[in-house]
């Protein structure tokens, strides 16, 4: 597959900036777009997003903005002014919300500069069937929420979803080829699940129609991250070529 590295976006989930230097060193020149988190964002402070792009890579501002629609129109003023690529929200915020976040976003993005995509959070992947039905009283199945939470997302204009690779086919049979998907659970095969429920292989996920996927323990906890890496880039190559 062709320039699969901008597609793999690696999850920088780290207490500080000190592991996620060594990570990144160890990585050095295989990585092209990062993720921050809630656990790294919330411990280095807004000025790691500049820090990333300041070393030429793209970032994923991964906040997951859940809030009444003024707040979260503040919020993504804020995180378009740090030259984020990428935010999200919850769809589960509703339509007035999502509609108020894009407003901020455009708003906060400097003029010149592009507006960074706006992703929905459909249902996370550690949620499971059994979880939405009878933790989060949502009837039905998890495929037709996740789909009906992409519809929502796009009508309020946003960009694109996350959502389980096992789901992107129907989101994109709905929402449109060119509606974006983003996936985590993605896991290699033979690494451990963890708190991952609904997972998928990273070939399988662009087999799948992943426009990007997220990829964190399988390589920042691995023994020999730059390997796992490089055996996982060949995996996706590989598969694409079939
Ligand atoms: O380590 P692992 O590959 O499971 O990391 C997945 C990353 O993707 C984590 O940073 C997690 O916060 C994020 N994520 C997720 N499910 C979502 C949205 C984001 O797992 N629905």
């Amino acid at each position: 597959m062709e320039n699969s590295r901008t597609r793999i976006i690696l999850a920088l989930d780290f207490p500080g900036e000190e592991a996620m230097n060594r990570c990144l060193k160890e990585l050095r020149g295989e990585i092209e777009y990062v993720k921050v988190g809630m656990e790294l964002y919330y411990a280095a402070g807004p000025r790691i997003v500049d820090e990333l792009k300041q070393r030429g890579l793209k970032v994923f501002v991964d906040l997951k903005v859940h809030d009444i629609p003024n707040t979260a129109r503040g919020a993504m003023k804020s995180l378009a002014r740090l030259g984020a690529d990428m935010v999200n929200v919850h769809v589960a915020g509703g339509r007035a919300m999502m509609e108020a976040a894009r407003e901020g976003l455009e708003a906060g993005t400097p003029a010149g500069a592009d507006r960074p995509l706006l992703i929905g959070v459909t249902m996370l992947t550690s949620t499971s069937q059994r979880v939405m039905n009878e933790e989060l009283l949502i009837p039905g199945h998890v495929e037709g929420v996740v789909v009906h939470y992409a519809m929502e997302a796009k009508r309020a204009g946003l960009d694109g979803v996350v959502a389980s690779p096992r789901e992107v086919p129907l989101i994109k049979k709905t929402a449109g080829a060119s509606f974006q998907t983003v996936t985590p659970g993605i896991r290699p095969a033979g690494t451990a699940q963890g708190d991952q429920v609904r997972v998928t292989t990273p070939e399988e996920a662009f087999r799948l129609g992943s426009d990007y996927i997220v990829v964190g323990r399988a390589i920042t906890a691995a023994e020999e991250p730059r390997a796992a890496w490089q055996a996982m880039l060949a995996a996706v190559e590989s598969a694409g070529e079939r």
